[in-house]
């Protein structure tokens, strides 16, 4: 039993950023088996749009770009009125992860991923929450990482932007506490997709799309604050800060936690860096 009115998923509408792919698209699936309605935002409109087309009538694609309000705005605008219900559940799933040594970063590659990561979240919130506070009813699901808890070499910027959106989960999770709208942050281990592709992650969890898409549907029943995938990383992660340095500095070398600067293959991760435009600089 949760504090939270309980929420139907049959005929709900599921609001899903960057959706056309991955995590998301893997999300969208598996909301559509659960009943709901499901509206997909990337980028990548068309390909939101095809993918969405494959789904079925109860799904549809649209262009987005969540680090602009304007266009987020527009994108909710067009899922209420494509479906003709207000939004149910917003997954925050759109994100970016470009990889490399902290000082050899640009300004442009740090600032986007913030803009996409951490602001495309909070403008996502923004964007639902009075809404679905007025209503007394609503889920908001922020797709964190595990790299929200724990720091990783090659990924300083992407750990700063994860932490913050944990933080950010959170601190509005308390404030909607008695509004009878939930906020949840899921945070996968390593995941098959291309956002991970090129970076070998050697003996660190890594799990399938489906398995996050399950975690995050599976939220809507159970409103849980965090919920890490696979659950055992996240309680690896918790104790991490209790560990003494130098033997976590051990165990840090043995599980190579500087793969995403030593243990990359350049053709491979250069074509997403291509993707996510963080290779120019
Ligand atoms: N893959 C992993 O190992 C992993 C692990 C932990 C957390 N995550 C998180 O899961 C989420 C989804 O990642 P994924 O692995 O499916 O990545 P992905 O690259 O496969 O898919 C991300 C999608 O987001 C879209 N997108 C990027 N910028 C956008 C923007 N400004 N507006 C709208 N859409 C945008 C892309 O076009 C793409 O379709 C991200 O937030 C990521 O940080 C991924």
């Amino acid at each position: 039993m949760t504090r939270y009115p309980p929420l139907d998923l049959d005929g709900a509408l599921v609001v899903i950023t960057g959706a056309a792919r991955g995590i998301g698209l893997a999300t969208a699936r598996a909301f559509l088996e659960a009943g709901a309605r499901v509206a997909l935002g990337d980028l990548d409109g068309p390909l939101a749009e095809q993918v969405a087309d494959d789904l079925g009538p109860r799904a549809s694609g649209h262009g987005l770009d969540v680090t602009d309000a304007g266009s987020f705005a527009a994108f909710l605008d067009a899922a209420v009125a494509t479906h003709g219900t207000p939004v149910d559940v917003l997954v925050n799933n759109a994100g970016i992860m470009p990889n490399g040594a902290f000082v050899e970063q640009s300004e442009r590659v740090d600032r986007a991923t913030m803009d996409v990561n951490v602001f495309g979240v909070i403008t996502g919130m923004r964007l639902v929450l009075p809404e679905m506070v007025e209503r007394g009813r609503g889920h908001v699901v922020n797709v964190a990482s595990l790299a929200g808890k724990v720091p990783l070499r090659g990924l300083a910027v992407y750990n700063a932007s994860k932490f913050a959106v944990v933080g950010l989960t959170a601190a509005t999770r308390l404030e909607m506490e008695s509004s009878g709208v939930s906020v949840t942050a899921v945070l996968p281990s390593a995941v098959r997709t291309e956002l991970s592709s090129g970076i070998d992650l050697g003996v660190l969890p890594t799990v399938d799309p489906e398995d996050i898409a399950r975690a995050v549907v599976g939220s809507v029943r159970t409103r849980r604050g965090e919920i890490a995938v696979p659950s055992y990383a996240g309680a690896l992660a918790a104790t991490t800060p209790l560990v003494p340095e130098r033997l976590m500095g051990l165990v840090r070398r043995a599980v190579h936690d500087d793969a995403a600067i030593a243990r990359v293959d350049p053709a491979v991760r250069g074509a997403y860096l291509r993707r996510i435009g963080a290779d120019a600089d």
